[in-house]
């Protein structure tokens, strides 16, 4: 089976009523990162954000996969599909993929606020808020699995080994402005067919790139009927 690694960003959510971060009337207009996004931000204002990601969490338990998520998922039956996500959603996985990465964490775990990165820490609490004085194993204030601005992304390391070794890479709903997830389109092999699903794309010249400028919805179905003809 053909291995094709599917990196996805808030775009692909749109369609299922998420906002994205970037976009006119984007999450990142309303609350500036500085605030509810960063490490830094955790010492200074930890209510703030524990109220900022217990409202996305709640709001995330409506909200359904669309047609994109629902796709990718399908096409397990004719590929070996990974995808590497930067989004906290858990809509791939409720769509059906088995092999999600998450590179900036899950709404729906939190983790220790001593170590974000200890993943003996890390606990599933679905849809539940956090509250202060809930603990996490290590004894430290529970805090959402977001990885904020400043952070490590410790997932960048098997994620970037996926893409050099897969055989298709798709890009779908990313503004690629963030590092180092923006970063893992350049470990493909030479020669592997990238594809680029956005309404309004804005990627840099890469080789052996096709751009699908619709919505992930439209996109994304269109990029694997190219593949199937490969
Ligand atoms: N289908 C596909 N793509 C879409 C759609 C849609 N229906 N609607 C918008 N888009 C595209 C936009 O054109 C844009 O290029 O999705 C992209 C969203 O870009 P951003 O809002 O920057 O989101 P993302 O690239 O995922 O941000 C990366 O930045 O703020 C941090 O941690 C946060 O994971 C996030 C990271």
């Amino acid at each position: 089976m053909k291995k094709i690694v599917v990196l996805t960003g808030a775009g692909i959510s749109v369609e299922s009523g998420i906002k994205a971060f970037r976009s006119e009337d984007g999450l990142w207009e309303n609350y500036p990162v500085e605030e509810v996004a960063t490490h830094g931000a955790w010492f200074r204002n930890p209510q703030l954000i524990l109220d900022f990601y217990n409202t996305m969490r709640k709001n995330l338990e409506e909200k359904q996969p669309n047609p994109a998520h629902i796709c990718i998922a399908e096409k397990e039956k004719d590929f070996d599909i990974t995808v590497v996500t930067q989004n906290v959603d858990n809509l791939h996985e409720r769509a059906g993929s088995s092999k999600v990465i998450h590179l900036h964490g899950e709404l729906t775990k939190a983790c220790s606020s001593k170590d974000e990165t200890d993943e003996s820490c890390f606990v599933e609490i679905g849809y539940n808020p956090i509250q202060m004085g809930d603990k996490a194993k290590d004894g430290s204030q529970l805090r959402p699995q977001i990885v904020f601005f400043e952070e490590a992304v410790p997932n960048i390391t098997p994620a970037a080994k996926l893409v050099s070794e897969a055989d298709i890479l798709m890009v779908v709903g990313t503004s690629m402005q963030v590092y180092p997830a923006a970063g893992l389109v350049g470990y493909v092999k030479e020669g592997t067919p990238i594809y680029f699903v956005d309404p309004q794309p804005r990627v840099s010249a890469l080789k052996n790139l096709t751009v699908i400028a619709e919505p992930a919805s439209v996109g994304v179905p269109k990029a694997f009927e190219m593949i199937e003809k490969l």
